[in-house]
């Protein structure tokens, strides 16, 4: 079980005051977490003491430096169970991540006639990356339906993998409706026909201990900023095997063994997908953000999110007539995230008030805008909890909602 009141005091930000005098209540860790006093003062040691480019000196300042670039990708590699951190490439985002697997690995293995595989619920990084790859090689990007209770449809799911599929590419965990994908189940299924698989673990890796050889995926994509760590850093594991065979993606600095005015040689993995001078302090910021999750261990992060979102879904139960409530409804399989609507209040309205209130969620498609429009609404309101979120912040966002519908006129207490 996780000490929230302890764990708070570590986020400076947790204290700040909003509006005059009213707490931060900050129920929008899906779209970024905020941070613990350890990882940003990693970043201020990084520039204050030993701020050096990595892999290109040989000076003291370097040598630190590093080290300590080259130690994060080895607590980041722990960290998700991969083979050795040669399998770790750093990226921007997520969304950087996919982009490199849709333009190296994708350019040399989807052919005209082969199906990519993706679910309803991406993330727009995970679905037009792969809409171009299609138009692009002629091939056929399928989608696994949605339930009614907004879980995967897996009913058709031995016709939608098949021999023809050559990559499964889904969400781990939905950042619109919160629904927790079988990405096990998947990838063993793709693996009997022959397939890759691609993960989005933006919404996972942060939230519920994730191991790419359970999962056996080829390729697991991810943020830092979303795990306590700073914006700018993302990651993408690549299985070795499959590593070892891809080209680069952005050429230059760095990547390459040896360069002559006619030709380049490529650098050891995985140096060789990055080009440039990478974001050095934000790698050591996240591998101190990976420090601060495993000193709470991932099983209790997931733990504390199961049992905010239960006690929240009780708490939503007054309001079940007036608002409609996605995700599943075991929270088990929705940890984390409540996204709801109005028919008659606009989300961006809701959100407007709530935030008077001091109270942060994101309104909007949360860049899934075909899910949404498949629910039937324009947009919901979104609540997104992590590990220093308690029971009485979830009683402040569900009393700020009642404020608000009577506000507009509407629903609970309307009529006194
Ligand atoms: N993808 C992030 C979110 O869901 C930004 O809010």
């Amino acid at each position: 079980m996780l000490d929230v009141e302890k764990i708070r005091e570590d986020f400076p930000v947790l204290s700040k005051k909003v509006y005059g005098d009213l707490p931060l209540i900050w129920l929008d860790s899906a779209a970024t977490s905020q941070k613990p006093r350890s990882m940003i003062q990693s970043i201020v040691d990084y520039y204050e003491g030993y701020n050096a480019n990595v892999h290109r000196g040989v000076h003291a300042l370097s040598i630190e430096s590093t080290a300590a670039f080259e130690d994060a990708r080895q607590k980041v590699a722990d960290f998700i169970n991969a083979e050795s951190s040669e399998c770790i490439i750093w990226t921007r985002n997520t969304t950087e991540s996919i982009n490199l697997v849709a333009n190296t690995w994708a350019q040399e293995n989807i052919k005209a006639g082969d199906e990519i595989l993706v679910t309803a619920m991406e993330h727009h990084s995970n679905l037009v990356p792969w809409q171009k790859v299609a138009r692009d090689k002629d091939a056929t990007l399928r989608i696994i339906p949605i339930t009614e209770d907004h879980s995967l449809d897996l009913s058709e799911i031995d016709s939608l993998i098949n021999p023809r599929t050559k990559l499964v590419a889904v969400v781990h965990k939905s950042n619109s409706i919160g629904t927790v994908i079988p990405v096990k189940e998947l990838a063993a299924k793709a693996r009997a026909v022959g397939a890759a698989v691609l993960v989005d673990g933006a919404q996972s890796v942060p939230h519920m201990p994730v191991d790419v050889a359970d999962i056996d995926c080829d390729f697991l994509a991810f943020s830092g900023h979303k795990m306590l760590g700073p914006t700018g850093i993302g990651v993408l594991y690549v299985k070795p095997d499959v590593l070892e065979r891809m080209e680069p993606f952005l050429r230059g600095g760095e990547m390459v063994l040896e360069v002559s005015y006619e030709d380049a040689s490529w650098n050891s993995l995985p140096w060789r997908f990055e080009a440039g001078t990478p974001n050095i302090a934000g790698a050591i910021g996240l591998g101190v953000a990976v420090d601060y999750l495993n000193g709470l261990g991932m099983e209790n992060v997931r733990d504390h999110d199961v049992q905010l979102t239960k006690y929240a879904l009780d708490a939503f139960k007054e309001l079940e007539e007036e608002l409609e409530i996605f995700g599943p409804k075991d929270p088990a399989a929705r940890a984390g995230i409540i996204s709801f609507h109005h028919p008659d209040v606009h989300p961006h309205d809701l959100g407007t008030v709530l935030d008077r209130r001091g109270i942060a969620i994101r309104t909007g498609h949360h860049c899934t805008m075909p899910l949404i429009k498949s629910l039937g609404i324009p947009a919901t309101a979104r609540a997104s909890f992590y590990l220093y979120n308690t029971n009485e912040e979830v009683d402040a966002l569900v009393d700020a909602i009642k404020e608000a519908l009577r506000y507009f006129g509407n629903g609970v207490g309307t009529s006194g």
